[in-house]
C-alpha cells in the first residue's frame, strides 16, 4: 500500500549540522520541497530550495541561524519546490542538544503557509472592501438615512395622535383610553432619537456601539415594532425564534433597523398576494458559530433585472421608496462581520437573510 502523505498540515522537519550540513528531513520537508531525503541529506549551502535571486539575503540568514542569532519568533522565507513553484514558509529554529548536553546542529520545524498568507490576503481584501462600503454612506447619504430610518417612527407618532385626537373629538375619551396610545407614542419619539444618534455615530465612523446581546431579542423587539403594520396589511407574521438563544456581538440598534427593514420591503412586496397567503416568517438559527437571520414573504420575488441593482443605494421600484434600505442593511451587517443575500423563496416570494458571527463564550 502506498502510504498518503497527508499534505500541507505536516510540519517539515530538518536538522543541520554546526557547519550547516543537512543531516536529516523528515517526509513532511520532502513533500513540501520535492526533493527526498537522499538528495537532501549531506548537502551544504546553498540548498537547492533556495530562490537563486535571494541567496545573498538567504545566506546571511543562515549564518544568522548557526550564530544562534536566529529569531526566536521564527522568520518567514519563500522557497522553491523542485518543479519550479514557489511557497511561503515560516520556519522556527532551535538548538540540537545531544543527551549529555554537547551543541551538535540545529533543528527547523518548517511550515508551509502559503493557504495562510492567502487567506490572511482575502481577509485584507475584503477588509478593504468593507471600508468602501462604509465610505459609501457619505454625508449626503446620512440625510437620507435619517429621512428614511425615521419615517417609521415618526408615522406611528403621526397615528397615534390621530388615534387620540379622534377619540377626544368624539368626546367620550376616557383618561384610561388615552394612556396606552400616548404611552406607545412617546416610545416612539425616544426610538426617534435614538436612531438619529446611533446612525449619526455609525456615520461618523466611531466604532458602532457593540455590546453581547441576545439575537432572539433583538429579532422579536424589532417585530412589535411592525405589529401595527402587520395588521393594518392582514400580514400574518409566524416568528421562529433558535431555542438556543445565540449570542452575538452586535450594536442592537442597527441590528434591530436591518430586520425592520428587511421585514418592511417583505410587507411592502405581498401588497398583491392573496390574503391568505399573506405570511411573513422570520426565522433565527444558528450552527457553527454563525447565527441567520431569515425573513421570507411570499410576495412577487425578486426580477432578474432587478436582482442586480437591488443593494445600489438609491435604487428602487416603488413610487415612495428612497432606496437606501438594502444598502443601508448590508453596510450595517458587514461591519458586524456578516453578509446579507436573498434568494428565492420556494413557496414563492423572497428569502432575504444575514448572519452575524456568534459570540464565543
Ligand atoms: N422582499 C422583497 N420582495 C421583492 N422585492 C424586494 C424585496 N425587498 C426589496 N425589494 C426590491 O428592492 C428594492 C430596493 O429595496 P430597498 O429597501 O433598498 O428600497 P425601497 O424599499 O424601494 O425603498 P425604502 O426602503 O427606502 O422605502 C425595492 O424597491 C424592491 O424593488
Ligand atoms: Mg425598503
Amino acid at each position: 500500500m502506498k502510504w498518503e502523505f497527508p499534505g500541507r498540515v505536516a510540519v517539515g522537519m530538518r536538522a543541520r549540522d554546526l557547519d550547516g550540513r543537512i543531516t536529516y528531513v523528515n517526509p513532511a520537508f520532502c513533500h513540501m520541497v520535492g526533493w527526498s531525503a537522499d538528495e537532501l541529506v549531506g548537502s551544504m549551502p546553498p540548498m537547492p530550495y533556495w530562490l537563486p535571486e535571494d541567496m545573498e539575503k538567504t545566506y546571511a540568514l543562515h549564518r544568522a541561524v548557526l550564530r544562534g542569532d536566529a529569531p526566536p519568533d521564527g522568520f518567514e522565507i519563500v522557497f522553491r519546490r523542485k518543479n519550479g513553484e514557489r511557497f511561503h514558509a515560516l520556519v522556527y529554529e532551535a538548538p540540537l542538544i545531544e543527551s549529555d548536553g554537547r551543541h551538535t546542529g540545529w533543528m527547523a520545524s518548517v511550515l508551509d503557509v502559503t493557504e495562510r498568507k492567502k487567506a490572511e490576503e482575502l481577509a485584507r481584501q475584503h477588509q478593504e472592501k468593507l471600508q468602501r462600503t462604509s465610505r459609501l454612506i457619505t454625508m449626503g447619504e446620512m440625510a437620507s438615512t435619517l429621512a428614511h430610518e425615521l419615517n417609521q417612527p415618526l408615522s406611528a407618532i403621526a397615528s397615534y395622535a390621530t388615534g387620540c385626537l379622534n377619540r377626544l373629538a368624539a368626546g367620550d375619551a376616557k383618561v384610561e383610553e388615552l394612556t396606552a396610545p400616548l404611552t406607545k407614542l412617546g416610545v416612539q419619539a425616544q426610538r426617534a432619537g435614538h436612531i438619529i444618534r446611533r446612525i449619526h455615530d455609525f456615520v461618523r465612523k466611531s466604532d458602532p456601539l457593540v455590546a453581547p446581546c441576545a439575537l432572539n431579542r433583538v429579532v422579536e423587539g424589532a417585530m412589535g415594532f411592525l405589529e401595527a403594520e402587520a395588521r393594518k396589511r392582514a400580514i400574518r407574521v409566524d416568528l421562529e425564534l433558535d431555542p438556543r438563544d445565540p449570542q452575538v456581538e452586535a450594536d442592537r440598534i442597527l441590528i434591530e433597523q436591518v430586520v425592520l427593514n428587511l421585514a418592511r420591503n417583505a410587507m411592502e412586496a405581498m401588497g398583491q398576494t392573496p390574503a391568505a397567503e399573506r405570511i411573513l416568517d422570520v426565522t433565527v438559527e444558528s450552527a457553527d458559530g454563525l447565527a441567520v437571520v431569515r425573513v421570507a414573504d411570499q410576495g412577487g420575488g425578486i426580477a432578474p433585472e432587478v436582482a442586480e441593482s437591488l443593494f445600489t443605494p438609491f435604487f428602487t421600484t416603488k413610487s415612495e421608496g428612497m432606496g437606501m434600505g438594502l444598502n443601508i442593511c448590508r453596510s450595517i451587517i458587514e461591519s458586524h462581520r456578516g453578509r446579507l443575500w436573498f434568494e428565492p423563496n420556494p413557496d414563492g416570494g423572497a428569502i432575504f437573510q444575514f448572519t452575524l458571527p456568534e459570540k464565543l463564550s
